[in-house]
């Protein structure tokens, strides 16, 4: 038995949350309670002893097991979870593996931090890096920027680093993990950064997890960074970061731009909530990052960017802004709040310009320009209407196309009734009529997230064993290609912890050998029974059909376990508040409607006829 299965059969998921939310009390044979990650009136946060789990029927409307309880609850990765919970179970945790990783993360930072120091030290005192410090002085950056930001020069020369390293105990090996060395193939190694200027880049706590290096004239690329190692992963880092959250803290608002030298000068005019994404869309990650700070997010587009976006459609510039795919309700990664609210904005630059330069040119326009930040659903609305001709009937029904879903998803009530009516302005069309039109549209944007669905044994989440995720897994981790059909595969629907991280990981990195290294040690022995599982020979088709039928399977059954756990509270509510009942009557019904589009999918089998409301 593994160390979680142990865990999880010590301990009652009752105990667990009653230890966080004190006020759990019971209603019939489940637990409820005001819920412990929203504000409400009334509880929908639920504990399902039999099923040990939980979910919250509000605002969350998210759930899990004891582990994703806790990581909720403390904010803490799966690893730290499972020390809290082994701690109160009183499981020992088997050390070895886990400070091996460690130790190697551990020893990728000091090189990180030992390289840092050793750029800068030559950017500042060098004379090989007298035109890096021309090139800084002529971009108006200040002595004190350089050291805060501890930028630095890495000499043109090909093993300057590596002898350097050498001198102190590093071997080739531990600086190729830490990504600051290219493997040669006839042997050896060479340093990857040669004559740039150095960027470290920072952790939120400060530890240098690795590099973006600029040329210091037109060659390109302008700019290489840091590969991905155990330590670095481009898609959650946030240049700036550490200098920052302590005025993200504190203005309650973060300003993401896109450059490294934007950010550089920004703090040194005083601008200190702001921080870089490293040239790409946000990811969730990044998010995730931010939120830890703030909620209130303002992104600096460029106007290219910003003209790029306005060829797309509504949906899309949401997606794009946030690389966050569309969502639906329930199938999301609820872990992120969704962009379609008053709190994230956009500041489309002037045509030509960098936060660089503006703020450069005169501090006081990037302050303008911030504080006239658009909510990016009223920058949607605006690109629509920018494309579409108000005047015509066409025009009209395009932009009710376009915006009617986004403004469906919006969760706030009385945010959702603002562009509503900023909607029926719009197109001079009646609110009335508008929200009728978003009743259907809601019930078909659900139907579409909804595919045919294999009719299949109900494998409970009572169960401590998982056999339809395992399989699932087992198909991703053995044929990474099947990432194409995976997309829609939503970690909710994995009962146990375990396999949602373990989905979460394979997100991250494309081969197996790098999932293990990602993995909290505990869950390595999970990732190796996955690998290690008999998979009858398939040809690329039927794998992705298999893959297909897993995640019609696993919605399926994810509805049904969400159905069954309203029937529990519908009945244990009979003698109960009559608006309590009304609600999760009211969500009950939404379920079965939802079942029942599931299985007339399953009939019709045929993709392109979609079910209508
Ligand atoms: P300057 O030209 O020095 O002002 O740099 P910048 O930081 O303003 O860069 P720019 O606006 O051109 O690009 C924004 C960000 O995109 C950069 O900070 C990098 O993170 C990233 N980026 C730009 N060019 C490249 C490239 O060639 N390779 C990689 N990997 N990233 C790049
Ligand atoms: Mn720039």
């Amino acid at each position: 038995m593994s160390v979680i299965d142990e865990v999880k059969q010590r301990l009652d998921i009752v105990d667990v949350v009653a230890s966080y939310v004190p006020d759990l009390k019971k209603a019939g044979r489940n637990f409820k309670a005001i819920c412990p990650f929203h504000a409400e009136k009334t509880p929908s946060f639920f504990v399902f002893p039999e099923r040990q789990s939980w979910h919250c029927f509000g605002a969350c409307g998210t759930g899990g097991d004891a582990f994703s309880f806790v990581m909720k609850k403390e904010g803490v990765d799966f690893g730290e979870a499972l020390r809290i919970l082994a701690q109160k179970a009183g499981v020992a945790l088997s050390p070895p593996e886990r400070s091996e990783a460690q130790q190697q993360s551990q020893k990728l930072k000091e090189l990180n931090e030992a390289a840092a120091q050793y750029y800068h030290h030559l950017l500042l005192n060098s004379s090989v890096a007298q035109q890096a410090r021309d090139y800084l002085a002529r971009r108006g950056v200040s002595e004190k920027a350089i050291e805060d930001f501890q930028l630095g020069f890495s000499p043109p020369e090909w093993e300057a680093l590596r002898g350097q390293m050498a001198r102190h105990g590093y071997s080739d090996s531990d600086l190729l993990a830490a990504g600051l060395l290219v493997e040669k193939e006839q042997g050896g190694a060479y340093d990857r950064f040669r004559n740039r200027l150095m960027f470290p880049i920072r952790s939120s706590d400060g530890r240098v997890m690795g590099f973006g290096a600029r040329a210091l004239d037109d060659s390109l690329p302008k700019y290489t960074n840091s590969p991905q190692t155990a330590i670095f992963d481009k898609s959650s880092v946030l240049y700036g970061v550490d200098r920052a959250r302590s005025a993200i803290r504190k203005e309650d608002l973060a300003i993401v731009v896109e450059g490294y030298m934007d950010v550089v000068m920004a703090h040194q005019h005083g601008f200190s909530n702001v921080v870089a994404s490293l040239g790409t869309a946000l990811t969730e990650k990044q998010v995730g990052a931010i939120k830890k700070l703030t909620r209130n997010i303002t992104l600096a587009l460029d106007a290219d960017a910003a003209g790029q976006m306005a060829m797309l459609r509504g949906q899309e510039v949401i997606s794009q802004t946030f690389s966050q795919p569309s969502s639906v309700a329930g199938w999301t990664d609820v872990r992120y709040e969704n962009p379609y609210n008053a709190r994230w904005k956009v500041v489309i630059l002037p045509q030509g310009k960098d936060p660089d330069e503006i703020i450069r040119e005169g501090p006081e326009e990037w302050q303008r320009l911030v504080d006239g930040a658009t909510p990016v659903i009223d920058y949607v609305f605006q690109v629509v209407a920018s494309k579409v001709d108000l005047a015509e009937l066409d025009g009209k029904s395009a932009a009710v196309d376009q915006l009617l879903p986004i403004v469906s998803e919006i969760k706030d009530p009385v945010s959702q009734a603002h562009y509503l009516q900023k909607l029926s302005r719009l197109v001079g069309v009646n609110e009335r009529d508008l929200a009728s039109a978003l009743s259907r549209v809601r019930a078909r944007s659900r139907a579409r997230q909804r595919d045919p669905v294999q009719p299949s044994t109900l494998v409970s989440s009572l169960q401590a064993k998982d056999p339809l995720a395992d399989y699932c897994l087992s198909l991703l981790v053995r044929y990474p290609e099947l990432r194409r059909c995976s997309e829609e595969l939503s970690a909710d629907l994995f009962p146990h912890s375990e396999s949602r991280q373990l989905l979460l990981a394979w997100r991250e990195c494309g081969d197996c050998d790098s999932i293990r290294t990602k993995l909290d040690p505990a869950l390595r022995e999970y990732l190796d029974s996955l690998t290690a599982k008999p998979l009858p020979p398939m040809t690329e088709t039927q794998r992705e059909e298999a893959m297909t039928d897993c995640i019609y399977r696993l919605r399926q059954r994810w509805l049904r376990d969400m159905k069954a756990k309203e029937e529990a509270l519908i009945s244990d509510m009979q003698c109960g508040d009559a608006a309590e009942l009304d609600e999760v009557q009211r969500l009950a019904l939404e379920i079965n409607v939802q079942l029942r589009q599931a299985f007339l999918h399953k009939q019709k089998r045929t993709r392109s006829s979609e079910v209508g409301a």
